[in-house]
């Protein structure tokens, strides 16, 4: 099925000032889910929703902003999220890192004590939409094993790089450091559906291929093995240890709704024009997008992507025919709908 932008817009704001968040705040959470899923990243869209209803409704993430800064120069910046929503605390760091690079060529800006905040790429391409290259990380609860380990130590923490291109999209990375991200595992067992060797294990650290297995109980596998592994150690270095926040094992699972998440960011601003010249900066992006664009095809391939295309692509697309949603999310979106006494989502 498919839902219409305006309808689920106007339906996630509603949800969210129906918890007396404001309405600026409501709005930049629901964006961001909308964003997943023209995306089509639907582990991170409007799936999340009703967690994040359960979790304000319960007072683990706040209703109401309130974030505060410590630290401050030109260049650097930590903020205090006290629990207040995930998206709209990345949403100000990551302003605030802009503004830094703005002023000071570069803007690094440290978050502590936030909460979920959904697809990377989405505050990354904030600064690649003012001519800027933005980096973005998060830590989460630890769901991979350290190499040679057997239980959860370290998350498989967002990274997301977006560079602009000039004449196309920017190059956006967003991904997760393990082979796929948990929320993919948790939409695959939504749909009834099994997932692809290597994206996680067992309790035991056996391969499976039943996300069940790895939601009770297994493991994500990290992308690279012990490489993506070293990856997502040194992002948890750079979010929670760098902010003064939480870290690793601190951080309990967003589907434990006994307790509050403190999850860290970090956000890192070039204000490319401080460096290079525009001019000199977007030749030589042309000149690598047709290396790589133009590059011999294997066999079989048809096309060659640039990192972010495909979902460029899918946005386009979405944009014009409404978000495609899964029955199962819908009907679970509803129900946290009827319990709010709002009117229902409608395909
Ligand atoms: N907030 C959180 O706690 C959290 C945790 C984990 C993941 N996430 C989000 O989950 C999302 C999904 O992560 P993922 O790792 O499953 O993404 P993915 O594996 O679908 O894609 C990863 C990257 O590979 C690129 N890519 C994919 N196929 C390609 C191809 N054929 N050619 C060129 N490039 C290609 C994509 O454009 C993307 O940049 C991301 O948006 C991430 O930010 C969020």
């Amino acid at each position: 099925m498919y839902i219409d932008i305006d309808h689920i817009r106007q339906f996630s704001n509603t949800c969210l000032t129906q918890l007396d968040m404001p309405e600026n705040e409501a709005s930049i959470i629901t964006e961001a889910l909308l964003e997943a899923d023209l995306r089509e990243i639907h582990s991170h869209g409007f799936l999340r929703l009703p967690i994040y209803v359960e979790r304000i409704q319960k007072e683990l993430i706040r209703n109401q902003a309130k974030i505060t800064e410590s630290n401050e120069n030109d260049v650097l910046a930590v903020l205090d999220g006290h629990y207040s929503a995930g998206q709209v605390v990345a949403y100000q760091a990551m302003q605030k890192s802009i503004e830094k690079a703005e002023q000071s060529g570069i803007g690094v800006v440290a978050v502590k004590n936030s909460n979920h905040f959904g697809i990377s790429a989405y505050y990354s391409l904030m600064a690649a939409q003012q001519d800027k290259i933005g980096i973005v990380i998060s830590n989460v609860s630890p769901l991979m094993p350290a190499v040679g380990g057997a239980e959860k130590v370290i998350g498989n923490n967002p990274l997301s790089i977006a560079a602009p291109t000039g004449e196309t999209d920017p190059m956006v990375l967003d991904m997760a450091l393990s082979n796929t991200s948990f929320g993919k595992v948790l939409f695959a067992k939504e749909k009834g559906q099994e997932v692809p060797e290597g994206w996680g294990v067992d309790e035991k650290g056996r391969s499976t291929t039943d996300p069940d297995q790895i939601i009770n109980g297994g493991f994500l596998s990290p992308v690279g093995g012990p490489k993506g592994f070293g990856l997502a150690v040194m992002a948890e270095v750079l979010t929670g240890v760098l902010s003064g926040g939480h870290f690793s094992k601190m951080i309990p699972s967003m589907y434990d709704v006994s307790q509050k998440q403190s999850i860290s960011h970090f956000m890192l601003t070039i204000d490319i024009k401080q460096l290079i010249s525009l001019e000199l900066y977007y030749e030589s992006m042309k000149q690598l997008v047709s290396y790589i664009k133009e590059s011999k095809k294997a066999e079989g391939a048809n096309q060659i992507y640039l990192p972010g295309e495909i979902e460029f692509l899918k946005e386009k697309r979405n944009k014009e025919q409404g978000i495609p949603m899964e029955e199962k999310t819908f009907n679970k979106i509803n129900e946290m709908a009827k319990a709010l006494k709002i009117s229902p989502l409608e395909a």
